[in-house]
């Protein structure tokens, strides 16, 4: 046999166009719903995986009268998928171990495979998180650790979750680390600080109960997409708030676009064919930084769509600032993120609202502005420019077991469509998996 005739079945396979991998990312300043439609859409894949991030998300997911809120276990866990935490991420283990403990004991099985690339989050991170808020400018960060931890794997002294698992490797590259990280403790007055001696104590022991499932999660899912699988990959945040695209310094630290979905788990880009946008029917963000269409929310239709709209942040309980829907920005995030289709969501809390604004441009000192400012001194400058559009007083309505999209909420949804040119595949109408209506067809329609 020639070798090329040996070679072409197995080469015609690995790199033929059936291998399909999907992903779902925010397409504002997070919170968009992403952890509702991921549930909605997962019947469909045989793994979820989230590549980017770590336990500053908050992903809610509501089945029936139950609520799953997920910080680092990505929300295809509910439908007992394969569930993957790619290299991407930044790992705190004992938030890990506590979704993992509270998932079991639901009696779900868990085919949870963590990277051995993935880093590690430590006490000191979080630490230093807190602190780094009372110098320079104030970010308004979840404190979790996670800019600390992405900083430290830039400067290549951070901990990976394969040497933290290892006999011996945790310890010395903690004896590597530690003591730059005390320095900073030191600089930044941290008292008490914890010490080499007491993080290794706490931390050992979970790193052997999370051995079982580190492997290198690159090869997990190019086994499943040899064998025709489906992947959707998870983001976390939102577009407006990735490291590169988002409103710098106003971000997080890590990149949310749909193209670090493959850099974030060690697949080829060729394995994201299609990205669902979650965007809600106004527009939310926590934290610090300028937000051009942003509403009081004392009084008024901020006031409502806040109490309305319970936004309040899942992982640290900070109201959320609210505002009326900003196209500029979408049609940026839909731009960056390399987003197809879209999901709008919250359709529902906007209900009886009879003038929907939303903002169409962005005006300094009265001229026109093309795009999404770089810089958010600029950003915080514009004025938007609005439209407004008819409203609704119920999004939609069942009818005989069927939803029907109220006429004005479809108008706002085309209006949507045309400025941003990409489909709105799915309308959301509250927090429970059935309360979504599919409005197009598209690749992420549920089976
Ligand atoms: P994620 O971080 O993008 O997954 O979003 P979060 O879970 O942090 O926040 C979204 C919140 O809105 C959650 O409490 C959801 O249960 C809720 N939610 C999602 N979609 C809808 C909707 O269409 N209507 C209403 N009223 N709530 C929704
Ligand atoms: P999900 O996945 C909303 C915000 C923080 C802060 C900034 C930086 O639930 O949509 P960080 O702790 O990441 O260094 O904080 O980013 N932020 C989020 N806002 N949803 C999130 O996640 C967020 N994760 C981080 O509020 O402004
Ligand atoms: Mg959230």
């Amino acid at each position: 046999m020639s070798p090329a005739r040996l070679n072409e079945s197995r080469v015609s396979r690995r790199w033929g166009p059936t291998l399909a991998g999907h992903a779902i990312i925010g397409a504002q300043w997070g919170d968009e719903g992403k952890g509702k439609l991921v549930d909605f859409i997962a019947s469909r894949y045989d793994a979820v995986v989230r590549f980017q991030g770590g336990n500053n998300a908050g992903h809610t997911v509501k089945v029936k009268d139950k609520v799953y809120k997920f910080h680092l276990l990505p929300s295809g866990a509910v439908r007992g998928r394969h569930i993957v935490i790619g290299n991407g991420v930044v790992v705190d283990p004992r938030v890990l171990l506590k979704e993992m403990e509270a998932l079991q004991t639901g009696g779900r099985k868990l085919r949870l495979h963590l990277s051995d690339r993935a880093h590690l989050i430590l006490p000191y991170h979080i630490l230093l998180d807190g602190a780094a808020e009372t110098e320079g400018r104030k970010i308004g960060t979840t404190k979790r650790g996670i800019g600390p931890a992405y900083a430290d794997k830039a400067r290549r002294i951070g901990i990976r979750i394969g040497e933290f698992v290892h006999p011996g490797r945790f310890r010395r590259r903690l004896e590597e680390a530690y003591p730059v990280k005390k320095r900073a403790m030191i600089a930044h007055k941290i008292s008490p600080m914890p010490t080499l001696e007491a993080i290794h104590a706490e931390y050992a022991p979970l790193a052997k109960r999370l051995r079982p499932y580190v492997t290198d999660t690159s090869l997990v899912l190019h086994d499943l997409f040899r064998r025709d699988r489906n992947v959707l990959f998870e983001g976390a945040q939102g577009v407006l708030l990735d490291i590169d695209h988002g409103t710098y310094p106003y971000v997080t630290s890590s990149s949310t676009v749909a193209s670090n979905a493959t850099a974030g788990s060690g697949v080829g880009s060729r394995h994201v064919e299609a990205v669902l946008g979650v965007a809600k029917a106004y527009v939310t963000r926590v934290g610090e930084g300028p937000f051009p269409t942003e509403l009081p929310t004392e009084e008024g239709i901020g006031k409502s769509i806040l109490t309305i709209g319970k936004e309040f942040g899942t992982t640290t309980g900070r109201p959320r600032r609210v505002g009326w829907q900003d196209l500029v920005a979408l049609e940026y995030a839909v731009r960056v993120g390399g987003i197809s289709h879209l999901a709008i969501t919250k359709l529902d809390v906007l209900n009886g609202v009879t003038d929907l604004k939303v903002c169409v441009g962005y005006k300094v000192d009265g001229r026109a502005q093309r795009g999404f400012p770089a810089d958010v001194e600029d950003l915080a400058r514009v004025q938007p420019v609005f439209r407004t559009l008819k409203g609704w007083l119920e999004a939609a309505r069942r009818e005989r077991g069927r939803w029907v999209l109220d006429p004005a909420a479809r108008s706002y949804l085309r209006f949507i469509e045309e400025h941003v040119e990409v489909p709105v595949a799915f309308a959301s109408v509250g927090p429970a998996r059935d309360e979504t209506l599919v409005l197009r067809p598209s690749p992420f329609a549920p089976r």
